[in-house]
């Protein structure tokens, strides 16, 4: 009698392990090479090449609303160029500098820019998002497009940002957000059955997702970096949008 009653108890708890492991979120783990060099960097190329209209030019399109006092834009950790390269056609008026730790991101960056007509608007250079070479005020607009995870601690990023920012300059980044495992594995499927994606552009997605912070992670890190007022909003329950005025 006992025996048939605690079987199914012992199913029940596991039925209940799963449902609860398949809602959790699992402690921020940085990525392998958190800079893309080499086979990375021309996979993350390629997979934003097909997928710009769903990776990319949402960022784009919000950013071209934006109302930039100097005309200067600074893109941090700028992979292969896409998002400067859509407000450089955009804006031809505006000068953007684009920076990235990896070489290899920024000579493929260099290259597309060209093919696109759009390099002589664009300055390239090899450098770190947390020790930004540059001017305290100098840039009317400061982006980042799914960069942040990819620092260990993002608030020595956001100094920076903000540091470089003009007095009367913007500061506009958007990031993946960390995902309870059933959504991560949602997602990844997606990935693999509709989007296509190849081993490596699925191993660096999935890194990238548990790289990233949760939403309420994130105005700690703004405190950490000392800024008071950035609005922080969910971007379609996939990514995060920091603003700072
Ligand atoms: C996922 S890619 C995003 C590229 C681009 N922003 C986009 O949206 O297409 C992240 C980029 O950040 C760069 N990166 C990583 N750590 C960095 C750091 N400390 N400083 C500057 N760039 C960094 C990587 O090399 C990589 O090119």
């Amino acid at each position: 009698m006992l025996k048939s009653i605690s079987f199914p108890m012992k199913q029940r708890s596991a039925l209940s392990q799963t449902i609860a492991s398949l809602f959790r979120v699992l402690p921020r783990k940085l990525e392998s090479h958190p800079d893309h060099v080499g086979v990375e960097a021309e996979e993350y190329n390629r997979m934003v090449k097909v997928h710009y209209w769903l990776l990319n030019r949402p960022f784009i399109q919000m950013v071209s609303k934006l109302e930039i006092c100097n005309k200067k834009v600074l893109d941090i950790g700028t992979g292969p160029g896409w998002n400067s390269i859509g407000i450089a056609k955009r804006h031809p008026d505006y000068k953007i500098t684009a920076i990235d730790l990896s070489p290899d991101m920024i000579a493929i960056a260099k290259k597309n820019a060209e093919d696109e007509g759009v390099a002589d608007q664009i300055s390239f250079i090899v450098g770190d998002a947390t020790k930004l070479p540059f001017e305290d005020n100098e840039f009317g607009l400061v982006i980042s497009h799914f960069m942040l995870h990819h620092i260990d601690h993002p608030e020595d990023m956001l100094v920076e940002a903000n540091r470089v920012k003009h007095q009367e300059g913007q500061v506009f980044i958007k990031d993946l957000l960390r995902q309870p495992n059933w959504k991560k594995g949602f997602l990844l499927w997606f990935s693999k059955y509709f989007l296509r994606y190849n081993e490596e552009q699925l191993r660096e997605y999935d890194e990238s997702m548990g790289a990233g912070l949760v939403m309420n992670e994130v105005p700690g890190k703004l405190k950490k970096a000392n800024i008071e007022g950035g609005r922080v909003k969910n971007f379609r329950g996939l990514d995060f949008i920091l603003h700072l005025k």
